[in-house]
């Protein structure tokens, strides 16, 4: 039986630099290196199987170290591999500055990613999932073939629509089920002269609500960081918090657990929208005490704990 979840997406060989502060333009200043495993598809591919849900992953790779390297990790985490094999192109790799306050700065190089073609996605694999998973570091055509595929086989889409690109085509969100942008990419979404950041923060929750209707798909969920996240469906709108006292290491891949967390939510919880972005939210909480990014992800029993924790704290005093 194939997999509930298929995430089609990037692999990239993620190298880290940890700093007090960001360098500033043409400064030289003296960090600490590590390298693993990353990219938002195979990070979310980790996050989704760890949090509990059997998952697929479909992506390329070059002939090169990284490559393997990247094999064998994805294959000890229990994850179904289609991976295609590009190759003059070089593994996708990452560059990754990481400071004090655990923000990041971020440069990829695709590489193999950008070669992700149709015939190295299985249809059938995509047709007998429940949950399909895109993100923005493919070429993005591909994930609207993807997402016609599932639509059509009755599959739920989600599209994490990171990085916002400049060549992104709207048309997607007519095959999208689930949008989960965070903030910089919702502000470029929006795309309206003077909406910033700062001015999203500043929304009432029906205002913002109002603004996720606006782009007509079944459901919006917008990630937060430290304020958590907002889910807004036709029926209505869900605010849901970040956890508290959790320490922060290293925010990088956050996105990625909640995304991953959320999908095997989905198919844990069978389709409950909003136990599976509390399940994300929770993921995305505890990656964040971790540093690195596919290695950061969180194993569903502490997933579960912290949610019973959460509800404990929650829960009215007894008389
Ligand atoms: O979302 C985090 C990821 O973004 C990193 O793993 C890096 O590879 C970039 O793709």
């Amino acid at each position: 039986m194939n997999p509930p979840i298929v995430v089609v997406g990037s692999f990239n060989q993620d190298l880290t630099w940890t700093c007090a502060e960001f360098p500033a333009p043409g400064e030289t200043i003296v960090g600490r290196f590590q390298t693993g495993p990353g990219g938002k598809g195979a990070n979310q591919a980790v996050a989704a199987a760890r949090a509990g849900g059997a998952t697929a992953f479909v992506g390329a790779l070059g002939h090169d170290g990284f490559g393997h390297e990247a094999e064998t990790f994805l294959r000890s985490e229990g994850i179904a591999l289609h991976l295609a094999r590009k190759k003059k192109l070089p593994t996708g790799n990452a560059a990754i500055f990481v400071n004090r306050h655990g923000e990041n700065q971020i440069i990829i190089a695709l590489g193999a990613n950008a070669a992700l073609a149709r015939r190295d996605v299985p249809a059938a694999l995509v047709r007998q999932a429940r949950v399909v998973v895109c993100q923005h570091e493919t070429h993005l055509a591909l994930n609207a073939h993807v997402f016609r595929t599932a639509r059509g086989a009755g599959v739920t889409t989600v599209l994490n629509p990171a990085p916002m690109r400049a060549d992104f085509d709207a048309q997607i969100l007519d095959l999208t089920d689930v949008l989960v942008p965070n903030e910089t990419e919702f502000v470029a979404l929006v795309n309206r002269r003077g909406f910033t950041e700062k001015k999203l923060h500043a929304l009432a929750d029906h205002d913002l609500h109002e603004l996720c209707r606006s782009f007509d798909v079944p459901t919006v969920i917008l990630t937060l960081g430290a304020r958590g996240c907002f889910v807004s469906q036709s029926r209505g709108h869900l605010a849901i918090p970040a956890h508290p006292g959790l320490k922060v290491v290293d925010t990088t891949g956050a996105g990625d657990a909640f995304v991953g967390g959320f999908a095997a939510g989905l198919v844990r919880f069978d389709g409950n929208i909003a136990a599976a972005a509390r399940y994300g939210n929770a993921a995305a909480g505890l990656s964040v005490t971790q540093f690195g990014t596919a290695p950061s992800m969180p194993a569903r029993r502490d997933i579960d704990q912290l949610l019973k924790l959460g509800r404990a704290r929650t829960r009215p005093p007894s008389a």
